[in-house]
This record gives structure tokens, sequence and C-alpha cells, in this order.
């Protein structure tokens, strides 16, 4: 870690209080004009810092830059998130996890961009990544799952993602089938699996969980017919939120549900958080279209729909989009 970065840990790590100059030299065993270089450094990158004499430094106020040391503060995880790339631009996390994770990456390795140029949705759509306001994260799975299994893997990502989001801005998110998360009826985050099977033994070599979560404001950078359907936590709950925060949050939700996933509890969750049980869809099935209502989720987080001819069917993948009548 730099200089720059030990002293931003250790202010972190003292909370809002302020720590002396001295002890910082002590912790970190360096100059008093070294710490200063670096609290110019901080306050270069867009930090606040306070410096009173006798009494030394504390954080007033800090950017929202992607930045590993802050995300591990809050992260109380053993795999996820020990390793974390963070990337300025990149095409899509997804194929970058994928190449690395080609390559031997480890599981539970997060890519994290500022911006993509070429973020992928869900059926081949575009998911859009402006710079400096988004989180767009991929994380590398390795565990033992099998195919059963592994078609939980989308919920279980929804679900962390959205108590994650819940528990620290106090929003009450819904999870939209398969994958979408909602806030006040507008989608703030898309979450695209992708994976790669052992033709042989019909195991995965490892999953790529990519998710999008629009954090900071995209008043201005979503165009008008995207802002219909789509909008941010900073636009949905007034609030100034930090992607770092939300990151290791999601991290912290998606070790444990992954963990877990067997005994296949977070579908409780699942239901309960689900937008869509009860409104009118168009379900879109190798591209024939059928209007029906959405009743339930079954125990493997398949959509029961009810067409409208009064027959059902469970629902496991494909969409179903919702009319908004
Ligand atoms: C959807 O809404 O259809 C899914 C969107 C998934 C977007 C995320 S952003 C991180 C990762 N990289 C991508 O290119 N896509 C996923």
């Amino acid at each position: 870690m730099s200089t720059k970065e030990l002293l931003l840990q250790q202010l972190l790590r003292s909370n809002d209080t302020y720590i002396s100059g001295s002890r910082i030299a002590r912790n970190l065993g360096i100059s008093r004009n070294s710490i200063w270089k670096a609290v110019k450094s901080l306050e270069a990158d867009g930090y606040e810092i306070d410096a009173v004499t006798n009494k030394g430094y504390r954080i007033v106020s800090m950017p929202d830059i992607l930045d590993e040391t802050s995300i591990k503060e809050h992260l109380n995880t053993k795999i996820f998130g020990k390793n974390i790339i963070i990337l300025d631009q990149i095409d899509s996390t997804n194929n970058y996890a994928r190449n690395i994770a080609e390559a031997g990456a480890e599981n539970g390795t997060a890519v994290i961009a500022d911006q993509q140029t070429n973020g992928k949705g869900r059926m081949g759509r575009t998911f859009v990544s402006p710079k400096n306001s988004g989180i767009y994260m991929s994380v590398i799975l390795r565990s033992d799952v099998d195919i059963q299994t592994a078609q939980l893997v989308t919920s279980c990502i929804a679900v962390a993602v959205s108590e994650a989001i819940d528990s620290l801005y106090g929003c009450s998110s819904g999870i939209k089938w398969v994958n979408d998360i909602m806030v006040n009826d507008k989608k703030v985050c898309g979450i695209l699996t992708e994976a790669a099977v052992n033709c042989e033994t019909a195991d995965f070599k490892y999953i790529v969980a990519g998710i999008g979560i629009n954090a900071g404001s995209v008043k201005y950078t979503f165009d008008e017919q995207l802002l219909e359907t789509a909008s941010s936590m900073e636009d949905e709950t007034g609030l100034t939120v930090s992607r770092n925060l939300i990151i290791a949050q999601v991290l912290n939700r998606l070790e444990y549900h992954i963990k877990n996933m067997k005994t296949k509890d977070f579908i409780n969750e699942y239901r309960s958080r689900s937008w869509i049980i009860g409104r009118k869809v168009t379900v879109c099935k190798n591209n024939i279209e059928r209007n029906a209502t959405a009743v339930d989720i079954d125990d493997s987080a398949g959509l029961l729909v009810e067409y409208d001819d009064k027959t059902s069917e469970v629902i496991s993948s494909g969409e179903a989009r919702v009319r908004r009548i």
C-alpha cells in the first residue's frame, strides 16, 4: 500500500474523531512531513480533511471514488472481495472477469470499473454504464455448484443486492423476476450471470456474477426514454450514496447467501421481496408473447404465472415484462 492509502486507512479507522500526526507517524513508521504530503495528495483527490493544531486530522467528506481501502474497511467476508481489481474503464467487467477466470483467478475475486464502454445486459441488451456514478462489478464464483443449483445464483445475487441497499439507505427495494432491483418502481440494478461449463463433467468451471447498480444520480446521463423505467439510488432516496460502501455490503450479503445457497433459505426472502407478484405481465418465450398475471415464486425461484386463458405455468427462463396499465 502507498503512504496515501495507509494514511487513508488510519483516518477511516478513527471514524469521526481526530487522530494526531504523531500517532499516525508512530503507527505507520513515517515522518510528519510524509503525512502532510499524503494529506495534500488526498485533498487533491477530493477528500476534505480537517487539520487542527494539537488535535490532528479528521476526514470531513469523501469523494465517491472507487477505492479498495475504503471497500475493505466495510468488508466482513472471508473470501469475497479479498482480491479486488479496480479499473478506470473497460468494455465490460464480465468480459474482463471471464478472461482472468480462464487464467485461474481465485473464487470471490471482484472486478470493478468506474465506466463500461460496452456494458452487457440480459437478452443481448446494452447496460448503460456512465463514468463516476455507477457500480459495475463482476464477481468470480468457483464453488462446487451443480447445474440445478447454479440456476439459483442469479436470484441469490438479487436478494444480496436488495438487502444491501435496503440496510444502507432504508429503502424497500423489490425484485422484479428474475433479476432487476426496483426502487419506487424504477430499475436501479440489473444482474447478468455468465458461466463456463466443463463439458466432460457437466460441472461449472466458474460463474461470473455481473452486477450493475445505478448508485449516483443518472438524471443528466440517462436519456429520457431510459429515465421512464430506470433511475438511481441517489435519485430515488435523495441521499448521498457511497459506491465503496454499497460494494462492500453487496459482497458481505453475497458471500453469506452463496455459502448457504443449497439450503434454499434465501428463496423466502426472494419471494417476500418480489415486485412482480400480482402484476399483469407479458411472458416472452421462444419469441411468443402471452398475457398473464404473475402469481407466485416457486421453490426454485421460478415464476408461476396464470395466463389470460386461465392455464398456469412456472417459467424459469425468458422474460416477464410488466404491463404498466
Ligand atoms: C440487465 O439489466 O439486463 C443486466 C445488466 C448487468 C450489468 C452488469 S454491470 C457489470 C457486469 N458487466 C457487464 O457488462 N454487465 C454486468
